[in-house]
């Protein structure tokens, strides 16, 4: 099981905006979270990255309990067992493709490893980037560093917020597409938080968020 959730209040200061009794995902279930706008789905991505601590309950990822870790222990264990695909992409500008995944593999403690970095960009048809800054790179280009980025330290868990819903129908497939096929290459599980309904028929797995009021 990759992630065990229970009783989980989450939320900011004191005020819970996820409330779930119970969630279980098994290894190799991909699985979407679907969901109005506001009814806390990037709250529980941040959660379940370890980003944003609970108010209660109980949240395991991969065998581990995540209160039981420091805030410095968590930022590791993100780094080595979660890939995070965020909307807004966060490629550092100053940096080159392959001084911004440098920055990923030091970042969760694993030793930097050209090989690897180039056998990921390779996988995504992007081997030629390595060079050039964020701004020299297309907008699919980017989002394509982003996802090599998010498996460049071989995660368990795959997070990807709201991955396509800034894309006309062609790339929003891609996108999907590209993000099952690397989950697959790399043995990881996908958790996909979206509004996006074209999405839902690739997903075995639909949970659907209530708004907490
Ligand atoms: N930093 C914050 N401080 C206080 N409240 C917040 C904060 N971030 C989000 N919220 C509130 O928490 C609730 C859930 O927000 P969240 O961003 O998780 O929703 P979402 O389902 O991801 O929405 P969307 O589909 O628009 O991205 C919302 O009511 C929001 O206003
Ligand atoms: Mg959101």
């Amino acid at each position: 099981m990759v992630v065990d959730i229970r009783d989980l209040k989450a939320g900011y200061g004191t005020k819970a905006v996820v409330s779930l009794a119970s969630l279980q995902i098994e290894t190799g279930e991909h699985t979407l979270l679907l969901g109005p706008s506001g009814c806390g789905k990037t709250t529980l991505l941040n959660v379940l990255s370890g980003i944003a601590s609970t108010l209660a309950g109980r949240v395991v990822i991969n065998g581990t309990a995540l209160e039981t870790l420091s805030v410095g222990d968590r930022d590791r264990f993100r780094g080595k067992h979660i890939g995070l695909v965020m909307q807004r992409l966060h490629l550092i500008s100053a940096l080159t493709i392959s001084k911004n995944l440098r920055l990923a593999q030091q970042l969760a403690g694993v030793s930097v490893n050209d090989g690897i970095i180039l056998g990921a960009l390779e996988k995504l048809g992007l081997a030629a980037m390595l060079d050039r800054y964020p701004r020299e790179l297309s907008q699919g280009e980017a989002q394509r560093v982003a996802i090599a980025r998010a498996v460049i330290n071989r995660p368990a868990l795959i997070l990807a917020d709201e991955p396509t819903s800034a894309l006309d129908d062609a790339n929003c497939l891609a996108a999907i597409d590209l993000l099952f096929d690397q989950a697959t290459a790399y043995g990881a599980t996908l958790i996909v938080a979206t509004h996006d309904q074209r999405i839902k028929a690739r997903f075995e797995r639909v949970v659907t968020l209530e708004p907490y009021l």
